[in-house]
């Protein structure tokens, strides 16, 4: 039994006892613009930014406001419990945290804050590539918690090898292969202040600190960190790889494989033919391909094309507890959470990520049980109405 929506009375509580109240709004849709006042028009703009005008991010929000929650009554909802199994362990709710690189552009803590309020709220914590600190630090720091690796799949398959070596020997459980970003889309909002923190040595941790990338460098990285950074680019990006090259993946991590990215159901039935475990469909926050259909317009299809065969996650454009309950009734197993919590860790380091998982589970929480639902499991697309 899990009780998430007590946080609700703890807030009262402090209020009446100490005339407290939350540092931070408790309406998660509030906190872009709390952040976008706090930070750095380059690191608030990263985060917030998208591909193109923004017609994918719109897309995924519109995709989700779209349905509506149809709310039963009198049924005994006094036993809540909101754990869910992912990848063969049971976890205490159904969220993650997605994985986002370049965290110390928005606190000097950075991976390591939101790797340790995940692992202190029971979340698993999903660590980027792209991470600015090594993998070993951010698992050292979760001591046994859960937690998972993304891969970009880099160019070079002996840093390929050697970053699932290195994740398999720090902890990580799961492999989360990001398929839709082996090049930057279009982004106005960084373009327009020519900021990328990777040419500044912002979010190469894992690159710079592997033996196998250093083996392709003349020098090493201290000595000349601007061709580090040009090998890193050029590892980046692999536009060639193919549903072919997937093996190789499995030839070299022994645990569950989940490919993010998935929008397509044709997509999703190769994944289950490929013989992965899940998929995430997502769209990367509309980050990527501008013009996109909306993440959650995307979910039922993917479903219905491998709900049986494959775990289903979801992410783009999850910004409350109805969001979620939303995503779950469409067929998703889990769903995972990108740039609120890193306006938490902007704006309040660990604490603020801490808040961000605390409010969105217990509005989940509450609106599950006032929609008559004691367990996800109950959550079926007969549970909603669709708009238009
Ligand atoms: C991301 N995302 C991402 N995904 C990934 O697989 N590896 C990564 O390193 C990153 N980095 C990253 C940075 C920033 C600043 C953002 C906002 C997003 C995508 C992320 O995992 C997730 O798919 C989106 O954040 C979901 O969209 P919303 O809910 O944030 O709109």
């Amino acid at each position: 039994m899990t009780d998430w929506a007590a946080f609700q009375y703890e807030i009262y509580g402090a209020g009446v006892f100490t005339g407290a109240v939350p540092r931070l709004p408790t309406d998660l849709t509030r906190l872009e613009e709390v952040a976008r006042q706090r930070l750095g028009p380059g690191p608030f703009g990263y985060v917030a930014g998208s591909a193109g005008d923004g017609k994918t991010a719109r897309a995924n929000r519109r995709a989700l406001d779209r349905y509506e929650i149809v709310p039963r009554m009198l049924r005994d909802v006094s036993a809540r419990d909101l754990s869910v199994e992912l990848f063969g362990r049971k976890t205490a709710s159904p969220l993650a945290l997605a994985p986002v690189g370049v965290q110390s552009i928005m606190h000097p803590d950075g991976e390591v804050a939101a790797a340790k309020a995940a692992a202190a709220q029971s979340i698993p914590f999903i660590l980027s590539s792209a991470s600015s600190t090594p993998m070993e630090q951010v698992a050292e720091a979760m001591r046994d918690a859960e937690r998972w690796f993304q891969l970009y799949w880099p160019k070079d398959p002996e840093v390929t090898k050697s970053f699932l070596a290195r994740a398999k020997n720090s902890g990580y459980r799961v492999l989360v292969v990001t398929l839709d970003t082996f090049m930057l889309a279009w982004r106005p909002t960084d373009l327009d202040t020519a900021y990328l923190p990777f040419l500044r040595g912002v979010g190469t941790a894992n690159y710079f600190t592997d033996p196998a990338f250093e083996a392709g460098l003349g020098k090493p990285v201290h000595e000349d960190p601007r061709a580090a950074v040009m090998h890193f680019v050029q590892l980046f990006n692999d536009a060639s790889k193919t549903w072919d090259n997937l093996p190789f993946l499995r030839e070299h991590w022994d645990g569950p494989i989940v490919l993010k990215g998935i929008q397509h159901p044709d997509d999703a039935r190769k994944a289950v033919d490929a013989g992965v475990d899940g998929v995430v469909v997502s769209n990367h926050g509309g980050r990527q391909v501008n013009g996109a259909i909306g993440a959650a317009d995307a979910l039922p299809g993917v479903v219905e094309a491998a709900g049986d065969r494959l775990e289903i996650l979801f992410d783009s454009g999850i910004r409350t507890g109805d969001d979620i309950a939303k995503a779950l009734a469409l067929g998703a197993r889990g769903v995972l959470l990108g740039r609120p919590y890193m306006y938490g860790l902007g704006i309040d380091g660990q604490p603020g990520v801490e808040h961000v998982i605390r409010c969105i589970l217990a509005e989940l929480e509450l609106t599950l049980a006032l929609a008559g639902h004691s367990s996800v499991g109950s959550l079926s697309p007969a549970d909603l109405h669709r708009t238009s």
